[in-house]
């Protein structure tokens, strides 16, 4: 991060001075405001809280929706817990595969990258995905490359 960004960021967090319980807040600040929390903003976000970097580390690593590399343009979250299981997820995440979306990795093709997730809170329609925040009810392979190319173009 440029010293720019490192004083802006500061300047965000100033709501958190000396709070050692708005970590997560601290690190959600960052996140929406870069995009994503590069390395050396967990620097920034342990000296604002005066909390450890071990402490802000944990709390990064903890919470598989902090990123540290830029987002791509469109990000497909597929249920795989036992409700959308019942009803094809784990079908579902081998199609995605086999069409070169790595769901378990959440490797990046192209624009897209797909990751999974457990229970969305849409159990009855499984199985249950996400598009940049956007529910998305029986979900088939299909239907999610075709939506996620629209939004990744
Ligand atoms: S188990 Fe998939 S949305 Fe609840």
């Amino acid at each position: 991060m440029t010293q720019f960004v490192v004083d802006d960021l500061t300047a965000q967090l100033e709501q958190f001075r000396g709070n050692n319980y708005a970590v997560l807040q601290a690190l959600q600040t960052t996140q929406e405001m870069i995009g994503f929390v590069p390395d050396s903003a967990l620097d920034v976000v342990a000296k604002v809280c005066n909390v450890s970097r071990a402490e802000v580390y944990g709390v990064f690593t903890f919470y598989s929706d902090f990123k540290n590399t830029a987002p791509a343009k469109c990000i497909v979250k597929v249920c795989v817990a036992e409700a959308c299981q019942a009803n094809g997820s784990r079908e579902l995440v081998d199609e995605l595969h086999n069409q070169g979306f790595d769901v378990h990795t959440a490797k990046q093709n192209g624009n897209v990258q797909m990751e999974q997730t457990f229970c969305l809170g849409n159990c009855a329609l499984g199985p249950a995905a996400l598009i940049n925040g956007q529910p998305i009810a029986r979900a088939t392979a299909k239907k999610l490359i075709e939506k996620a190319n629209e939004v990744a173009r």
